[in-house]
C-alpha cells in the first residue's frame, strides 16, 4: 500500500495539469485514480481492437542543418506533430468529485501508449522517435498530441545534372513500426510541410513541399518531400565566370605569337581546367548517372585543350620549319587560295608599292624585276581575262615565267588588276594553319557551351534569392 502511494504520488509530480483552474491536488488524485490507474500503456488505444487507428502525422521544419550533396544526406530540425484518439482514456469535462474542468492534461510518454514511428531513410539509426523526456497532451475528448523534437540525418538521392542550377527532392519517409497497415495508419495531417517556423538556409532555398501517406503489404508510411534549390551566385562567380573566361582563353591559343611561349600558354589552360576538375569534385558527387553537365563541359575542356597544347607544338615546328625546305606545290596552291585574307594581301601591297617605286616602263623585256625580294613573289599570275584586255604591248611578268609586251605608255594602276600570287614560305603555312585552328577552336568551344553549360544556364529563372 506504501509502495502504490509513493508511486501514485511520483507520478503526480510527473503529472502537470494545465486549463485547470482551481483543482486542488486532492481532485486530482482522485481524477488521477480513477481513469490512470487502470489504464494499461500496452493496449492499442482502441476499444474494438480489430479497428484501425488512425495516426495523423504532420512535419514542422525548423531549419536545415546541412545538406551533403556528395554523400547525399539532409541533416533537418524540427518536430513532428502525432495526433490520434485514444479511446482507452477519456473522461468527462468535468470529471465527477474534482471541483473543476480538467480538459487537458500533460501525461510523461513513457506512462501512454504512442505508435513506434521511425524514419525509413534515415542514414544514421532506424530507433523509434521520442524520448522519455517528452510528453503526451491528452485531451478528455481522448485527443492526444504528441510533439517530438526531431534532428533527422536522411538520404536524398542527389541529381546535379545542372549544378550549380539544381533543384533537389529530398524525402522524409516515417514508417509505423511493428504495426500493420490493416492495425494502424498514418496519415498527413496536412497537405504540405508546416514552414512557420523555419529559418532560412544561406545555400538553399525551399520551393515546395508535399506531404503523401501511401501504404504497401505490410506498413504505412507518410513521406514528406521537401524540394531545394541551390542559390547559384556564390557558384557563379566562384566557379562558372573563371570556367568561361578560361574557356575564352583557351581560344585564342593559335592567336598567341611563338616568342610568347605559344605551347606555355595551351599547357597553362589544361593544368587550370585539371585543377577545377578537383574543385568541382567537391560540390558533384561521384556518380555516372545522372553525370553533371559541369563535369562533362570541364572534362571536355581538359581534352580540348590537352589537344590544343599537343596541336600547338606542331603548329610550332611549322612555324620554325626552314625555308630552304620548299613548301609543296599543291600546299602553296592550297594556302594561296584559301588564304588570300592571311598572307596574300600583305605580298599585294609590297608588289603594287615596289611597282610604284619603279617605273614601269624601265622594265626591260627578259629582266621583270629582279630586285624584287624571292619571298614576295616567284609567280605573278595575271588573271587570264586580264591578260586578254592588256594591249599587245604591254610587257609584264616575271622572270622565267610568263612574258606579255609591256606597254610604255600605260601607267602603273593598271598592275593593280593584276592579282600576284604569293611565294608561300612555312611561316605562312603555318598562319593559314592558326587562323583555321582559330576558327576551329570558336566552333568547338561554341557547341560546348550550347551543349552543356546551355541547358544549366537555362534552368536560372532570374531570381537571386
Ligand atoms: C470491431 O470492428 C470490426 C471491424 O470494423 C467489426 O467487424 C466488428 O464487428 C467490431 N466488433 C465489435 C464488438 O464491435
Ligand atoms: C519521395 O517520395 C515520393 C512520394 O512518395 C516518391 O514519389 C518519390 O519517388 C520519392 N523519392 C525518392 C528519391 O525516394
Ligand atoms: C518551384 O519550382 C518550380 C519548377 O522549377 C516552379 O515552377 C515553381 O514556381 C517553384 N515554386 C516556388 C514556390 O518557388
Amino acid at each position: 500500500m506504501v509502495k502504490c502511494v509513493l508511486l501514485l504520488l511520483c507520478c503526480i509530480s510527473a503529472v502537470n495539469i494545465r486549463t485547470v483552474i482551481s483543482t486542488t491536488a486532492s481532485d486530482w488524485k482522485f481524477f488521477f485514480d480513477s481513469i490512470f490507474v487502470t489504464y494499461n500503456k500496452n493496449v492499442l488505444p482502441k476499444v474494438n481492437q480489430s479497428e484501425l487507428l488512425t495516426i495523423n502525422v504532420g512535419y514542422t521544419l525548423n531549419a536545415i542543418k546541412s545538406f551533403d550533396e556528395v554523400s547525399g544526406v539532409m541533416e533537418t530540425v524540427g518536430y513532428l506533430t502525432v495526433s490520434w484518439t485514444n479511446e482507452l482514456l477519456q473522461w468527462d469535462e468535468k470529471p465527477v468529485g474534482t471541483s473543476d474542468y480538467i480538459r487537458n492534461i500533460l501525461i510523461p510518454i513513457s506512462m501512454m501508449w504512442y505508435p513506434p514511428i521511425t524514419l525509413q531513410n534515415s542514414v544514421t539509426s532506424l530507433k523509434g522517435l521520442g524520448t522519455l523526456y517528452e510528453k503526451l497532451d491528452s485531451s478528455y475528448t481522448g485527443l492526444t498530441t504528441w510533439k517530438p523534437p526531431v534532428i533527422l540525418a536522411s538520404s536524398c538521392s542527389v541529381d546535379t545534372t545542372n549544378f550549380p542550377w539544381d533543384e533537389q527532392a529530398c524525402n522524409l519517409t516515417f514508417v509505423a513500426w511493428d504495426y500493420k497497415a490493416t492495425e494502424v495508419l498514418l496519415a498527413a495531417a496536412s497537405p504540405t510541410v508546416d514552414m512557420t517556423e523555419y529559418s532560412e538556409n544561406q545555400v538553399w532555398v525551399i520551393n515546395e513541399t508535399t506531404t503523401v501517406a501511401w501504404t504497401d503489404a505490410d506498413s504505412s508510411y507518410v513521406t514528406f518531400t521537401i524540394k531545394l534549390k541551390r542559390l547559384p551566385v556564390w557558384f557563379v562567380i566562384n566557379i562558372i565566370a573563371p570556367l568561361v573566361l578560361l574557356s575564352f582563353l583557351n581560344l585564342f591559343v593559335f592567336l598567341t605569337p611563338l616568342e610568347e611561349g605559344r605551347v606555355g600558354y595551351a599547357m597553362g589552360a589544361f593544368l587550370t581546367f585539371s585543377v577545377y576538375l578537383e574543385i568541382i569534385g567537391d560540390n558533384i558527387p561521384p556518380v555516372s548517372e545522372p553525370m553533371s553537365n559541369l563535369s562533362i563541359y570541364v572534362v571536355l575542356q581538359v581534352i580540348v585543350s590537352g589537344i590544343t597544347s599537343f596541336i600547338s607544338v606542331f603548329t610550332v615546328r611549322i612555324y620554325t620549319r626552314d625555308n630552304d625546305i620548299p613548301v609543296p606545290v599543291w600546299m602553296s596552291y592550297f594556302i594561296g587560295i584559301i588564304a588570300c585574307h592571311v598572307c596574300v594581301r600583305e605580298e599585294e601591297r609590297e608588289i603594287k608599292k615596289l611597282f610604284e617605286e619603279k617605273n614601269a616602263k624601265s622594265v626591260e623585256p627578259g629582266t621583270g624585276f629582279p630586285d624584287l625580294p624571292k619571298r614576295s613573289m616567284t609567280v605573278l599570275r595575271i588573271e587570264s581575262i586580264k591578260v586578254e584586255e592588256l594591249s599587245p604591248l604591254i610587257k609584264f611578268g616575271v622572270p622565267n615565267v610568263k612574258w606579255t609586251p609591256l606597254d610604255a605608255e600605260k601607267p602603273v594602276r593598271e598592275i593593280e588588276c593584276c592579282i600576284p600570287q604569293p611565294y608561300i614560305t612555312w611561316i605562312n603555312v603555318a598562319k593559314v594553319i592558326d587562323y583555321f585552328l582559330f576558327l576551329g577552336s570558336i566552333a568547338v568551344q561554341m557547341v560546348m557551351f550550347v551543349l552543356f553549360m546551355f541547358p544549366m544556364i537555362n534552368q536560372y529563372d532570374g531570381s537571386m534569392v
